[in-house]
């Protein structure tokens, strides 16, 4: 098959990766560190098969342009990637699937929702209501700070008009999973579950990012407990959509939290979660595009196989990470890294600079170690680490440190 991949980061860089093992693929816009970019609207590359990997891009209903025009495509229309757009849909569409998740509040009035935060326990959690990278999430033990966030949030200080209606939601405490699953709007398979870090600094202090390294399998996460997830948050999830006239075909990726009352709902995105993806696909034993192809067509036939080994990301980041990245730093060291045995490099916030590739995002690189166990892939991944340096890099040093 002839695949294109829509997208320009590290999980695109991975996704055409393990594509390119039995298929021709294409991406775009791809960056100059993933072969096979190009810059053209996916809408006028003919293929046989179209993987969309960013949220946005669906969100704006890329796929049911494509679909409009007979292609096949891997990514739902706009009406399911609400899922990920609107937190306040997602959690009406949750409720109605009897899925277990955090008790919470969405509205666009300060005193509803201040009065909400001081019903609840330490941690308070407050959410932008639409899409903001990732980065609209505050988690905080102070209640004065939730409540100076309803207002940056609800005036549009914060986020503009992503924050404008907002979440408010009981935190809660434990140890966090991502079960991504495939979904040919009817059947969902889940991947090989990955457990990503989501805040800046070892020890997950700081603020929250897009996700600063991840690794699989997990420990925690064993064949029953995937299946549970599937059978309880995912597969009544596709139903619920279904019920609403939704034909949901891409992936349904679970994040959730292991409370002391068993496994919640933190969020659906409707994507391959970014780094995790570069953690589960390198695992698989079978063909992705196969798989890919199949879901997008409506009928699944087999389930994903994995093998044995284990996988290790890194990210790598530009100074000034999360809040405002320093771009244009010369990045060395990326060949060195790769031939390290067992380490490989995907591409992420670069660009072309005079002598090679520079900073050109936040989340520059993610350097991928692959071992017989987790601690084996960790210290390959922290030894491709070690090669590469440009001015400002950052990145966190307790990846699976378990
Ligand atoms: P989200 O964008 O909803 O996935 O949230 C990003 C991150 O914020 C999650 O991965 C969690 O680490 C944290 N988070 C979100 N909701 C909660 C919650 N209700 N309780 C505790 N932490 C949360
Ligand atoms: N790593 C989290 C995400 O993709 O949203």
């Amino acid at each position: 098959m002839r695949v294109v991949v829509v997208g320009g980061g590290g999980r695109e860089h991975a996704l055409a990766d393990v594509l390119g093992r039995h298929h021709e693929v294409v991406v775009t816009p791809g960056n100059p560190g993933i072969p096979g970019s190009v810059s053209d609207d996916p809408e006028s590359i003919d293929a046989d098969l179209y993987v969309i990997g960013p949220e946005a891009p669906l969100v704006d209903g890329l796929a049911d342009r494509l679909r409009a025009a007979d292609r096949s495509v891997f990514g739902p229309g706009a009406d399911g990637a609400r899922l990920e757009g609107s937190k306040a849909w997602m959690k009406e569409v949750v409720a109605a699937a009897g899925v277990p998740t955090a008790r919470h509040l969405a509205c666009t009035d300060r005193d509803q929702a201040v009065a909400f935060l001081e019903s609840l326990d330490a941690p308070w959690v407050i959410k932008t209501d639409g899409l903001a990278a990732g980065k609209g999430v505050l988690v905080t033990d102070s209640l004065d700070r939730a409540r100076a966030a309803v207002d940056e949030y609800l005036s549009g200080a914060a986020f503009g008009d992503a924050g404008r209606t907002l979440v408010v939601e009981e935190g809660l405490v434990g140890p966090e999973l991502s079960v991504l699953a495939v979904c040919d709007g009817t059947r969902a398979v889940a991947l090989a579950p990955a457990q990503d870090y989501k805040r800046v600094g070892d020890g997950d202090a700081g603020p929250n990012t897009g996700g600063m390294g991840a690794y699989s399998p997990v420990a925690l996460a064993d064949d029953e407990v995937v299946d549970d997830v599937v059978a309880r948050f995912v597969q009544p999830t596709l139903d619920e959509l279904r019920r609403r006239g939704i034909d949901y075909r891409g992936v349904l990726y679970a994040g959730l939290m292991f409370t002391a009352d068993g496994p919640r709902l933190i969020e659906f995105n409707v994507r391959f979660g970014d780094p995790e993806t570069q953690v589960v696909l390198p695992r698989l034993t079978t063909d992705l595009g196969e798989l890919l192809a199949q879901a997008a067509a409506g009928r699944i036939e087999q389930r994903p196989g994995f093998g044995d080994d284990a996988q290790v990301t890194v990210v790598l980041a530009a100074e000034g990470y999360p809040s405002s990245p320093r771009t244009g730093d010369p990045i060395t060291g990326i060949d060195e890294a790769r031939s390290e045995p067992g380490v490989s490099v995907y591409c992420a916030g670069v660009a072309d600079g005079p002598d090679g590739l520079v900073t050109s995002g936040g989340r520059v690189l993610d350097v991928c170690g692959r071992g017989a166990d987790v601690a084996a892939a960790r210290a390959a991944a922290y030894r491709g680490v070690a090669r590469i340096s440009w001015p400002g890099l950052h990145h966190r040093r307790d990846i699976a440190a378990g």
